[in-house]
């Protein structure tokens, strides 16, 4: 009874849909395109405006057609081996006690937290932001001895910045290849033992590197999306699971890129910007899965920084720079220090309520 009174009044409805459609007088009508009439004889190549459609010859409108967004093949920059990479030095002068006042819930006192890939670049300096914040430190990285050097230049650099202060920051050093199940486990159990809990993760550890999507030796790529995916994967795993059997609350920031939002151009990088979707959405995904548990997971997805590495590939390749600092609305870099707040935010009380998100730090890059 209830469907065949639905089922009339559907066909009622669809019967003066169409009659209402058929009504107006033809004059009313709009035309389907505003596309200018041509005529057969009509050169679009004449035409500044026509030449720059699909229908006129290619190049016919000089040499800028896409020039601004396209990959270019000939850009190739290989990760560089360890004995190659630049010292990255920690910030001087912003990790002292000071007497601004601020917010509490930006603190992140009695907290642990680990860093991946901390050892070095983005990493070592979110890391140095947890520690000016309150928090202890495990610095996670496939490097150890860089992990251990810079372990230690974090606490000098605070002791000098917080003369008298009798409570040093525990910071700590540890081994893990991120993309290896086993060696993940290791690295947590072993911070467990130097630290007794873990409240925080930051999953810095990741790479990239440029090669055409033809040519992109294909181990490279397994390495890349292992570091970049499977790392961040396990890590959040792992410290998701121990909050649960410690029945406490904890946050993690994963550290994406704005190449999971956009293509960068000129150099070509598939893999890595298709490997950063996937921790965007990692984030989202598993912020929706352990929400109940009070567990909050976010994405921090940087533009371009300024980190050694990067300086070194744009004093070795001088026209990247150009190209990538024409593209950025406030027209230059980021500096890996305008990182800190952001993580320090995702991570304290100040973001209780925020979880799923993605934090853009990219200078208005992804806007434009
Ligand atoms: N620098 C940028 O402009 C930029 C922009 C957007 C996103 N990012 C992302 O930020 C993160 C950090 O980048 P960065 O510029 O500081 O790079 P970086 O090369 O300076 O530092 C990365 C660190 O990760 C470590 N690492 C690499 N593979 C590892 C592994 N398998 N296990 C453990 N540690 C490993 C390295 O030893 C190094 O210390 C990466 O995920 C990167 O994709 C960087």
């Amino acid at each position: 009874m209830f469907n065949r009174t639905v089922a009339r009044s559907t066909v009622r409805a669809l019967n003066s849909a169409r009659t209402a459609f058929i009504a107006p007088a033809v004059g009313s009508i709009r035309p389907l395109s505003f596309t200018a009439v041509r005529s057969k004889e009509e050169d679009p190549n004449k035409d500044p405006i026509l030449s720059a459609t699909d229908r006129a010859e290619k190049g016919a409108s000089g040499d800028h057609e896409g020039e601004f967004a396209r990959t270019d093949d000939s850009v190739q920059i290989p990760y560089p081996p360890d004995s190659q990479y630049p010292a990255q030095p920690v910030v001087q002068g912003r990790g002292g006690m000071h007497f601004k006042r601020t917010l509490a819930q930006f603190s992140l006192e009695g907290k642990v937290s680990i860093v991946t890939g901390g050892a070095r670049g983005l990493g070592l300096v979110m890391g140095q932001g947890l520690i000016a914040s309150g928090s202890d430190l495990a610095i996670v990285d496939l490097n150890k001895t860089e992990a251990e050097d810079s372990a230690y230049k974090l606490i000098e650099q605070f002791r000098k910045e917080n003369p008298g202060l009798e409570q040093m920051p525990n910071v700590t050093a540890h081994y893990a290849d991120v993309a290896n199940p086993d060696s993940v486990n290791t690295a947590l159990a072993e911070v467990l033992a130097q630290h007794s809990k873990i409240d925080n993760l930051v999953t810095s550890a990741g790479f990239t590197e440029n090669f055409d999507a033809i040519s992109y030796p294909f181990e490279r790529m397994k390495k890349l999306w292992g570091v970049n995916v499977d790392g961040t994967y396990l890590f959040a795993t792992g410290v998701a699971k121990h909050l649960m059997e410690r029945n406490a609350p904890g946050n993690i920031v994963m550290i994406g890129s704005m190449s999971g939002a956009i293509v960068n151009v000129p150099q070509p990088q598939a893999p890595y910007n298709a490997a950063k979707a996937a921790v965007r959405h990692l984030a989202a995904s598993l912020a929706v899965e352990w929400a109940g548990k009070d567990i909050r997971v976010n994405c921090i997805s940087p533009g371009y920084m300024l980190t050694a590495l990067t300086r070194k590939i744009l004093d070795e390749n001088p026209e990247l720079r150009d190209k990538w600092t024409s593209l950025i609305p406030v027209g230059k870099m980021g500096t890996p220090e305008d990182l800190m707040g952001a993580v320090t935010f995702l991570l304290s009380d100040a973001a209780k309520y925020i979880t799923g998100a993605e934090l853009r730090v990219d200078g208005g890059y992804t806007v434009t």
